[in-house]
């Protein structure tokens, strides 16, 4: 899925510092990636990045001078770490070599980045890139907890194959994962200090041991929500059916498989200390489960019969939870296929929550796009055909705006 919510980049000016690391050359495709999502890039390199790659590259790719050197005569006074940081809205380094980590966790300032990350206002992120070993070795962890300490983020690094032939912790974020980190930092935060439960995804009833009774939910727009809600400041805990899509960064995920266990989780996390803001059910959970599921494979029998199933209700998660004497804040989620408005404000009001997010249309499950009608107590409003992510980013805002203070 495409993350939208790279609007977020629109007009920021975003230095980017490169060190000296074999990643050096993914940080071409990271300039050209920011820019695509509309931000200035203003390259700094430190002397050891141009023996990876050359400055050239980056001019001719931003169309801006690349800055190498504290004593660069292009800028007034020589004060390129004032000038240079003062206008951007971000310092994102990447690759970030040990060296650098080390440089930064200690206040060092021997060359214009170190300088410059020292001298800035601006946040700074940072995207480790180095051998496993060099990652492992505890001076480094010790530098990465103190710069986080410091307040700087840390994207990365993750597991895989790396430069030297290992294979480990320690490979750069790809550009695309680190333009939509950048983006999700910048956004703003409207819900700082909340905490978020949602759950997302389809669920199983067993039959027997390998079979089961699911929907075609692919957990997309619930992920997409999740993700939103941590990019506006929220701590997030996600509890998720069985899907393959991997969890938002920074997001709690328990996953479950059954509608009991769904709801087991959702009430754990409820009474788990701090107390719950908002409770966003975006799960299509199963209505019932199988009365009694076969501990073994059902067999068939030679006398052509076809196995009755006794089904038995399962506990409606949303309502339970609008109940409750702490309820949160709740959103409810509607697949309709028909009467839309009518449905919906009905099922809002029986589940007992402020808001209900109808699917537009069938046919929603599994698409990148959808198209909402958020229903409450006033009517209702249509969220445009848009991007999953868009859409999630859209009612995040109108979450945010409703959710009573604490
Ligand atoms: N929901 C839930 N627990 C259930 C069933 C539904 O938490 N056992 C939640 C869904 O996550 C969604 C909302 O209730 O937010 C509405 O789900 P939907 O399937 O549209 O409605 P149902 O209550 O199941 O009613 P029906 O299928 O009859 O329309």
């Amino acid at each position: 899925m495409c993350y939208t919510a790279r609007m977020n980049l629109q007009g920021k000016r975003i230095l980017l510092g490169v060190t000296g690391g074999v990643a050096a050359y993914k940080a071409a495709e990271l300039a050209r990636e920011l820019q695509r999502a509309g931000a200035h890039v203003q390259v700094v390199m430190t002397e050891a990045a141009t023996r990876f790659v050359g400055p050239v590259t980056f001019q001719a790719l931003t169309g801006e001078p690349v800055f190498t050197d504290q004593w660069d005569v292009r800028i007034a006074n020589n004060m390129a770490h004032i000038e240079l940081s003062r206008t951007a809205d971000a310092i994102l380094v990447a690759p970030a070599t040990a060296d650098f980590l080390a440089k930064a966790a200690h206040g060092l300032a021997d060359d214009l980045l170190a300088t410059m990350c020292l001298a800035r206002e601006c946040p700074l992120l940072v995207a480790p890139a180095m051998n496993r070993q060099m990652w492992l070795h505890p001076a480094t962890q010790r530098n990465v907890a103190r710069l986080a300490a410091d307040g700087v983020a840390i994207l990365g690094p993750e597991s895989g194959e790396q430069a030297c032939g290992e294979t480990g912790m320690g490979r750069m974020l790809e550009p695309a994962g680190l333009v939509d980190e950048l983006a999700d930092f910048l956004a703003p935060k409207p819900l700082a200090g909340r905490r978020v439960l949602l759950t997302a995804g389809p669920t199983y009833e067993p039959i027997d041991p390998v079979r089961g009774i699911t929907n075609l939910s692919s957990g997309k727009m619930g992920f997409a929500i999740a993700r939103a809600c941590r990019a506006a400041g929220a701590q997030v805990t996600l509890v998720a059916g069985p899907t393959a899509l991997a969890t938002p960064r920074g997001v709690t995920r328990i996953d479950v498989r059954t509608a009991q266990q769904m709801h087991d989780a959702v009430m754990a996390a409820l009474d788990a200390p701090p107390r719950t803001d908002a409770f966003v059910a975006v799960a299509a959970v199963a209505d019932w489960r199988v009365a009694s599921p076969s501990e073994r494979k059902l067999k068939k029998s030679s006398s052509h019969d076809v196995p009755k199933l006794e089904f038995v209700q399962n506990p409606d998660i949303l309502a339970t939870v609008a109940r409750r004497a702490d309820a949160p804040w709740c959103v409810g989620f509607a697949a309709e296929s028909e009467d839309l408005e009518a449905n919906g404000q009905a099922k809002r009001i029986a589940k007992g929550v402020p808001l209900l997010v109808a699917n537009i249309g069938h046919e929603t499950f599994g698409r990148d796009e959808n198209e909402l009608l958020l229903i409450d107590e006033h009517g209702s409003r249509r969220l445009p055909r848009a991007d999953k992510a868009q859409l999630a980013q859209a009612l995040v805002a109108e979450i945010a705006q409703r959710l009573p203070r604490p």
